[in-house]
């Protein structure tokens, strides 16, 4: 048996910045709202067709698989987490895997929206230490911007969410080093899976909630799903009752967090940085609070590149370590939460 350790780590966000003024061209908001409520002060957003979930994937992979001293050739799985695939199917994996000109290698895409990177690190942390694997890459990437509605309407929605990747590569330590992933846990309750959702295009037919949440033109053989009525009527955009998220994450974060420093002996006072993902400037300083870590315990990058979903985990844990804020033997803790609902932490000895 192994463990795993990050070998390498890389980050991608496209260059065009927007701000909260920005939006006001589109929909009735405020630099003020946002901010008070979100801590976002600007977001970027890729380039509208030069730059795809996937694209912004490989580049940050280029800077983790430099970063670990091999080459794509060396790469031996890819997991891959969005909720903003460059197609509905098949998944960024391949595409990744064509863009990087890597060898014939298992491609796994990942689901699981804000907890996606850490369910993904989990996963892959799985198949280093059985030994089946030498080199995964892991990768959080979302092209929120194309599927947003930057109407009014969408408000509460879309000032919320950023663009950008993040990558790393993923290598077998030896069972005895004191660098590596020291344990992953994961946790869904889909009791509240519409709390935080996008319906369509699906094949749910209304078939979960009472109230319906597409139009069909008919129940025959033939029902498309996505309609034209969908479209009509906002049916294609993501849903959010973001009071209901807040209150479960502000309870979930905490609770995934102190279960891996439960089961690994240790304590909040060991922790040198929590990487949480970046929902909410407001929820991550409710964890803080609620585990009394101090403030250069906690990083937090919202206020550049808003919520951007897969990406957030691993762009904050690159950012904070280019920054020079986790070094060699430090404890670190990734921990997310998000539709599904899912949550999950990773905790590591960088
Ligand atoms: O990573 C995915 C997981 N997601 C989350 O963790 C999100 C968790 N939830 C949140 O972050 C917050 O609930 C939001 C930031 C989404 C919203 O903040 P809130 O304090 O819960 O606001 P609210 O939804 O209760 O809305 C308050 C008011 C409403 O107006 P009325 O009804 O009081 O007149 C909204 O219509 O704010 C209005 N509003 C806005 N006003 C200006 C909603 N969005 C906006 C907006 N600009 N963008």
């Amino acid at each position: 048996m192994f463990k795993s350790k990050i070998a390498g780590i890389g980050m991608y966000v496209p260059s065009n910045v927007v701000t909260n003024n920005d939006l006001l061209k589109y929909m009735d908001t405020s630099d003020e709202w946002i901010q008070e409520r979100t801590g976002i002060k600007e977001r970027r957003f890729a380039h509208r067709t030069d730059e795809t979930t996937t694209t912004m994937g490989v580049e940050a992979a280029k800077i983790a698989i430099e970063r670990a001293g091999i080459t794509p050739q060396d790469i031996d799985f890819i997991v891959f987490a969005t909720l903003s695939p460059d197609y509905y199917f098949p998944g960024c994996g391949v595409l990744l895997q064509r863009a990087m000109k890597m060898k014939e290698i298992g491609a796994l895409d990942v689901r699981n929206q804000c907890s996606g990177f850490v369910y993904a690190l989990s996963v892959a942390d799985q198949f280093i230490k059985t030994g089946m694997y030498k080199n995964i890459l892991v990768v959080g990437a979302e092209k929120h911007s194309f599927g947003l509605d930057f109407t009014t309407r969408g408000r509460n929605i879309s000032v919320i969410f950023g663009d950008g990747a993040g990558a790393v590569v993923l290598q077998p330590a030896d069972i005895s080093s004191s660098s590596g992933i020291l344990s992953t846990h994961l946790h869904s309750d889909g009791e509240a899976a519409e709390i935080l959702a996008m319906y369509n295009p699906g094949t749910h037919a209304n078939h979960w909630v009472k109230e319906k949440v597409a139009d069909f033109n008919s129940n025959e053989i033939g029902d498309m799903f996505m309609s034209h009525e969908m479209i009509d009527n906002a049916q294609n955009f993501p849903f959010m009752d973001g009071q209901s998220v807040f209150k479960k994450a502000v309870v979930k974060f905490p609770e995934v967090i102190m279960e891996a420093l439960q089961q690994n002996g240790l304590q909040t006072s060991d922790l040198k940085m929590l990487i949480p993902h970046q929902a909410n400037l407001r929820i991550a300083q409710f964890v803080q609070q609620k585990l009394k870590l101090n403030d250069d315990q906690v990083y937090n990058n919202i206020q550049k590149y808003g919520n951007t979903t897969a990406a957030s985990v691993p762009i904050a844990l690159c950012e904070a370590w280019e920054s020079g804020k986790i070094k060699e033997g430090d404890l670190v803790c990734l921990a997310a939460f998000g539709s599904g609902f899912t949550w999950a932490s990773a905790l590591l000895r960088w």
